[in-house]
């Protein structure tokens, strides 16, 4: 194991019936707030007057911002902090997924700079923002685990780059976690949720570290909770039970803890980074086509890791002397799950074909997230590309 430090300050209220709470727990931190939201589905289901009411009820005033579409867009951004710039909240509210929340976690972020580029001096140059307004969280939609921790991912829709930025002032000061409100997902994105879950996971159980034994213990659970509760939700969206665990797994997944001592890889996500800046695809069902591929290519590095997870998380049963039918079924037993889940597993199933692997190849050696198990290079990626077709 590596030496680490670890702190995971977000205050977490989790459990059915909590997002009224919103008011209570804001009240420290703003008398007046932005209201950051997605594309609609808080109204829909009821989230978005729950929380108007509960802010009301403390006394806080609110300025809107909604619209944040998934695959969040640098635009919206500028446009969030010009609104805050002449606002003047005290705090951000994100109502969301992952995309609401790293909207407002750039928002928070760039609001207090100046005469500096938040993309060109922050995103792109990995610098690191030391001050930002502070940050609430509800969140609808258990998979990016952005609700604890202090990333954010962000779409240039000029550039068709997407790229993170991460510091410790963007890590939420709180996070209600209700899986109630999570039943209006639909199948297809539950499943994406869960895809992604799942490949944050699998980034960190993938480690040249050796002796990790807690930690990949730790992973192998969390994978299987995901594997055992996803087909069930699928098949009783209302079942509130089944949802909580992929709410705290998908918390978990993310904020750090499963990874301590461990090196980590994230090349899938690089990867799958470049594919949804350009085709705007979802991220989880992107990693749900690139992470079986990025398996085939990688798992000489570390057969006997590869045949562990085949064994203890998929329960593959073969004979110990054939390692490569043992990797090869555990990743045909990881992509055959995605599918069974409803999700497309190959690149020609969304209709991408092979005009820009180079173009992506490039953007994702030059964006910096190629991996640590195996370092790839913009070669490799293009084969990666091509096992995804
Ligand atoms: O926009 P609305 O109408 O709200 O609909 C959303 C959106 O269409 C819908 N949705 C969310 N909650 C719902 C709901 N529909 C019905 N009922 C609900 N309760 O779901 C759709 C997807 O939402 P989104 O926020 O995009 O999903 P997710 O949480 O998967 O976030 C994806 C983004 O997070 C980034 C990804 O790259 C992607 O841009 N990531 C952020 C990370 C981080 N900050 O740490 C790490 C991740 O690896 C990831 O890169
Ligand atoms: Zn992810």
């Amino acid at each position: 194991m590596i030496g680490f430090t670890y702190s995971s300050p977000t205050h977490i209220v989790f459990g059915t019936n909590t997002v009224s709470q919103v008011g209570t727990l804001m009240k420290p931190y703003a008398k007046k707030v932005l209201l950051h939201y997605g594309g609609g589905s808080v109204k829909r289901n009821g989230v978005y007057d729950t929380v108007v009411t509960s802010l009301k009820e403390a006394g806080i005033a609110i300025v809107e911002l909604g619209g944040v579409v998934p695959n969040p867009r640098y635009s919206m951004v500028e446009t969030g902090i010009e609104l805050c710039k002449k606002e003047q909240p005290d705090a951000i509210l994100a109502v969301g997924g992952g995309s609401v929340i790293d909207s407002a976690k750039a928002i928070a972020g760039g609001y207090y700079l100046e005469g500096e580029d938040l993309w060109e001096d922050y995103f792109v140059a990995h610098r690191k923002v030391t001050k930002a307004l502070p940050l609430g969280v509800v969140l609808t939609i258990p998979a990016a685990g952005s609700e604890t921790n202090s990333g954010t991912v962000i779409t240039n829709d000029v550039t068709h780059y997407k790229m993170s930025m991460g510091a410790n002032c963007l890590i939420p000061k709180f996070a209600i976690i209700d899986p109630s409100i999570h039943v209006s997902l639909s199948k297809y994105q539950t499943a994406c949720g869960c895809a992604d879950i799942i490949a944050h996971l699998l980034e960190r159980y993938f480690t040249n570290t050796k002796r990790v034994d807690y930690t990949d213990r730790l992973l192998e659970a969390s994978l299987q909770t995901v594997i055992y509760n996803l087909p069930r939700v699928l098949e009783n969206p209302n079942d509130v039970d089944g949802r909580a665990e992929l709410a705290w797994c998908g918390t978990l997944a993310h904020n750090g803890l499963l990874g301590k001592g461990r090196e980590e890889d994230w090349a899938s996500h690089g990867l799958q980074h470049e594919l949804g800046a350009i085709y705007d695809i979802n991220h989880g069902e992107g990693l749900a086509v690139m992470f079986p591929a990025w398996m085939k290519y990688v798992w000489k590095q570390d057969p006997k890791r590869f045949v562990q997870y085949a064994t203890r998380v998929w329960g593959v049963q073969m004979a110990e002397h054939d390692e490569e039918a043992i990797v090869m079924e555990g990743i045909y037993r990881t992509e055959q799950f995605f599918k069974r889940c409803g999700l497309r597993t190959r690149l020609s199933e969304m209709d991408i074909d092979d005009t820009k692997f180079e173009e992506m190849a490039e953007k994702f050696v030059f964006c910096g997230k190629t991996g640590k198990f195996v370092k790839l290079t913009k070669e490799d990626a293009v084969e990666i590309y091509r096992l995804a077709q």
